[in-house]
């Protein structure tokens, strides 16, 4: 039987409607509207295309955006000082600077730049460290965590599944692996040194493959039964976008899969309006989260 597929879109947009009344009722009772610095540097095509999905969203749902689309040629000393000054601007409740950086600016100075309290992509240490330690309120990175929401939203128990992570980048890989073994998984983190790859996917209860290479994973690799989660966004020369598994073959075996487009891009636009709501929120309090 073929799998069932873990819809992204239509739970993405079932939340964005949730966050877009939250923000219209803030609007109603005179609060601030949550504010959103996107920081682009350079023109990497993929980028240009994520970050214009991420302002459309905010659009969407009323969350104020402030762009700022810098050139490559942009120093490390320039960007840091944009950091500081959106660091202290309260009108910005979340700051995200969109990767890959250029190889001239050190990605890891400018992720802990910024301020812990506005790292609505959950990239600063402080924020990877409250996740590796299971301390509760935090922001946490957009495409793990969104990929946690679909698996909760079809009531998949992950709890005491063999977990296979295929990538460990910051991004994706290395988040994703703690988030499963925060919700009970064992889990094995496969990467670009990993010898036997097939092995350890074929005895992986859920996958999670972030390899950016179309189609890595081949479908008959897949255990029998398995949830499979591909969140790989990768274009061919045909224009067509396809995932890192091969989808076709992957479905035949699996019992629950995402699709390429439309399973785990868009729960990771929305987890990110939701970590901004979510700040906002924080600051309304005066909650300072460190
Ligand atoms: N590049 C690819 N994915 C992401 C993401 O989730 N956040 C940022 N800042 N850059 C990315």
């Amino acid at each position: 039987m073929p799998a069932k597929i873990m819809n992204g879109t239509k739970l993405a947009q079932e939340i964005l409607q949730d966050i877009s009344k939250r923000v219209q009722e803030r609007l109603g009772m005179g609060k601030r509207i949550p504010g959103l610095a996107i920081v682009l540097v350079g023109s990497d095509p993929a980028s240009k295309i994520y970050v214009s999905k991420k302002c459309s969203a905010s659009h969407k749902v009323g969350v104020t955006t402030r762009l700022y689309d810098l050139p490559v040629t942009t120093m490390q000393v320039q960007l840091l000082n944009l950091i500081t000054q959106l660091n202290n601007d309260k009108s910005i409740d979340g700051i995200l600077v969109q990767l890959p950086l250029p190889t001239t600016i050190d990605r890891s100075v400018v992720m802990e730049h910024i301020s812990p309290c506005k790292d609505v992509d959950g990239f600063h240490p402080y924020n990877v460290g409250r996740l590796c330690n299971r301390a509760p309120t935090l922001l946490r990175p957009c495409t793990p965590r969104g990929i946690m929401t679909l698996l909760e939203h079809y009531q998949l128990n992950v709890c005491r599944l063999n977990a296979v992570v295929v990538g460990a980048s910051n991004i994706v890989g290395r988040p994703m692996s703690l988030e499963l073994l925060l919700a009970g998984c064992t889990t094995i983190i496969a990467h670009r040194f990993t010898q036997n790859l097939q092995y350890f996917v074929s005895q992986a209860d859920l996958l999670v493959v972030a390899v950016g290479k179309p189609r890595f994973i081949p479908g008959h690799w897949i255990k029998l039964g398995a949830i499979v989660v591909d969140i790989g966004i990768n274009r061919l020369l045909n224009g067509k976008i396809v995932g890192d598994i091969e989808f076709e073959q992957a479905a035949h075996r699996a019992a629950w899969i995402t699709p390429v487009p439309g399973g785990v891009g868009p729960m990771t636009i929305a987890t990110l309006m939701q970590n901004t709501l979510y700040v906002c929120e924080q600051n309304d309090k005066n909650i300072d989260l460190l």
